[in-house]
């Protein structure tokens, strides 16, 4: 097998080698039953087995309240963006959306095709570079929720707190989910794809206060109606089965390395390690405004674009793999996700340093 490389990859991203190595062993053979788990009936002992455990592991690391359902669907974050104002929101009612991203504007596209989206603030004539402040906005006085997108993973910017609002607050939290901790008494609900800090593609985890589940009108589709969903436990229709497993090892990895607490503390130790070395040279230049950095994307520049095509590929090169900047805004991204080694992290600083010297 090829030596590991750092993949600095936005996502899908990296999972903890332990995870990869369990999930190969049982896609092959689950537990020596002599039958692979991507061959396993959902509805079998065996796998229900693995959906309790994937559903405990979440509710149990992220303390999820008796009062929300945890659910795993298809369709990527983004039928969420959908999904969210045709179960929260009649015809005629409102939310309240922060425009930090192309993620939330994706959002505010998909609300307003629905119902109604009222955007309280954007940044995008500053590139993205910043979240609001409170004083910044209005949660409009008849809107149902506000909506924001906890970690712009293209723009390498992160909500440090939770943002003021007295509606209740639906968060995207694709690029952050399980890096900290969450204070479900503000949510309605959240969502996050599970590519980047819990799993593979393929599940969109979904945790929603119960009370929300009435709401949705007659006419939604069965399959896009959180009710459908939460009634059979995720079961309705066949559901992401090799993902949810992954996502009940990530738990228990998680759990193991010090749960969400302790990936807080080492995700701020990578960041920092990062972000100091971008503010020690004026080679480097960090895109996000220092308040709003992102703990999970760190979003730089080089002098010249011509620079920064070098820099990538001699970082592919030397095994840093991975750290093109998104399309829409170029320079470079390091993705240092939760399974993120922090070996990495100094390897790179290391390579900055000497393209650094070698080029300025
Ligand atoms: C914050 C955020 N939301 C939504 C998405 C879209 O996710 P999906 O590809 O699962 O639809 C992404 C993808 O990178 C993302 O970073």
């Amino acid at each position: 097998m090829p030596e590991r490389i750092y993949n600095f990859s936005p996502g899908p991203g990296t999972l903890p080698q332990e995870v990869l190595t369990q999930a190969a062993k049982d896609i092959v053979n689950f537990n020596d039953k002599g039958i692979g788990l991507i061959e396993l009936s959902h509805r079998s002992k065996e796998f229900m087995a693995v959906y309790a455990e994937a559903e405990a592991g979440v509710r149990e690391l992220l303390e999820v309240p008796d009062n929300f359902k945890i659910l795993f669907l298809q369709g990527g974050a983004s039928t969420q963006f959908a999904m969210v104002p045709m179960n929260l929101l009649g015809k005629n009612q409102k939310g309240t959306y922060l425009n930090t991203g192309t993620w939330a504007k994706k959002a505010i596209k998909e609300a307003n095709i629905i119902a109604s989206a009222e955007v309280a603030y954007s940044a995008e004539d500053s590139m993205f570079n910043h979240v609001p402040r409170d004083s910044d906005y209005t949660v409009a006085a008849d809107s149902e929720y506000l909506y924001f997108v906890s970690n712009n993973t293209i723009y390498g910017t992160q909500f440090k707190e939770l943002p003021k609002s007295d509606k209740m607050l639906i968060s995207d939290m694709s690029s952050d989910i399980m890096s900290r901790a969450i204070d479900f008494s503000k949510f309605g609900l959240i969502f996050a794809g599970a590519q980047k800090n819990m799993g593979p593609a393929g599940v969109t985890l979904v945790i929603v206060r119960e009370d929300l589940l009435d709401r949705v009108a007659d006419t939604v589709p069965t399959m896009l109606r959180y009710k459908t969903h939460a009634a059979k436990d995720s079961m309705f229709n066949t559901p992401p089965c090799f993902a949810m497993y992954c996502v009940g090892l990530v738990c228990k990895w998680l759990k193991a390395n010090g749960g969400v607490a302790g990936m807080a503390k080492k995700n701020a130790e990578k960041a920092a390690i990062l972000y100091d070395m971008i503010d020690s040279t004026p080679f480097y230049k960090g895109h996000a405004q220092k308040d709003s950095r992102s703990l999970m994307n760190v979003t730089f520049n080089l002098p010249t674009p011509e620079l920064e095509v070098e820099f990538i590929k001699q970082g592919t090169e030397r095994g840093l793999d991975g750290l093109k900047g998104h399309r829409s805004i170029g320079g470079c991204r390091a993705s240092i996700y939760n399974a993120f080694p922090q070996q990495g992290v100094l390897d790179l600083v290391a390579f900055m340093q000497e393209f650094a010297k070698a080029n300025s």
